[in-house]
């Protein structure tokens, strides 16, 4: 897309190229500047190029004639390209440019991951929060991963809206309602489970960014650097020291003590 600063240069070019002048001194534009002492009358002669063109000369009273040099680009020659064109049929995006099938496809599974993240954790808050279970911290730290992932798949569906894509929401799996495990306990058990999501989620991430890179779409691979690839490894090393200290405590009296550090550190 042509910036406004662009056509200004345009602009100035195009009208500099029909201005008649008696003055001794004109402006130091980069294309004006050399023939500035000349100062008596311009023509150029545009020669079309491969969409651009060409400056051709200059006539000047004085009867010496000087080359033009530069391209000037002529942005309403360049935007008849179909390319630019907005689609009309109502089905079609207005604003997709330059984003392949591969990559909305890609978009969505992960949309899928996400929810399929949200979905387990959230059938963890249900089991942490039960009156039997009532280990509050952990039911709270399930509760808001939950609700981060949603708002991880919430951002790749404006993200796909944004590039004229289409968000195609897919299937979820149906999670375990019951996390108990004779030999880790439930508490140790659940976090494992949650790191090794972390984990798949992150290879899942980074399959998109190869999907970005492979389809030649650095805005795509920036979105998800930015957004997501760093925080995922933060969840890992997170949920990692936690699933550390859930080891060395048992399944006894320390889980509790460790469900009431999650509880300080979500009140800070
Ligand atoms: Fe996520
Ligand atoms: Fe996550």
């Amino acid at each position: 897309m042509c910036s406004l600063a662009s056509f200004s240069a345009i602009q100035e070019a195009t009208h500099g190229a029909l201005f008649s002048s008696n003055s001794k001194s004109l402006s130091s534009s980069s294309m004006m500047s050399s023939q500035a002492h000349f100062t008596t009358r311009m023509h150029l002669f545009p020669r079309k190029r491969a969409g651009v063109s060409v400056s051709a000369s200059v006539e000047i009273d004085s009867g010496n004639s000087m080359p033009v040099s530069g391209l000037v680009f002529q942005p309403f020659e360049e935007v008849k390209n179909e390319a630019f064109v907005a689609p009309v049929a109502p089905q079609l995006s207005i604003a997709r440019q330059r984003f392949a099938d591969e990559c909305e496809s890609a978009i969505n599974e992960q949309i899928n991951v996400e929810y399929n993240n949200s979905y387990v954790y959230h059938a963890m808050f249900a089991y942490f929060d039960r009156d039997n279970i009532a280990l509050k911290g952990l039911a709270k730290f399930f509760k808001d991963s939950s609700e981060e992932e949603r708002t991880h798949a919430e951002m790749l569906m404006e993200y796909q809206n944004m590039r004229g894509g289409r968000v195609k929401l897919h299937s979820i799996m149906n999670p375990p309602s019951e996390f108990d495990n004779a030999e880790k306990g439930d508490a140790l058990y659940a976090m494992e489970l949650a790191l090794s999501l972390e984990k798949l989620t992150n290879e899942k991430l980074l399959s998109l960014h190869n999907v970005a890179d492979r389809c030649n779409d650095p805005q795509l691979a920036d979105f998800i650097e930015s957004k997501f690839l760093n925080e995922q490894v933060e969840a890992i090393k997170k949920i990692a020291d936690y699933v550390s200290q859930l080891r060395r405590l048992g399944k006894g009296h320390g889980v509790w003590h460790f469900d009431q550090s999650l509880l300080q550190e979500a009140a800070v």
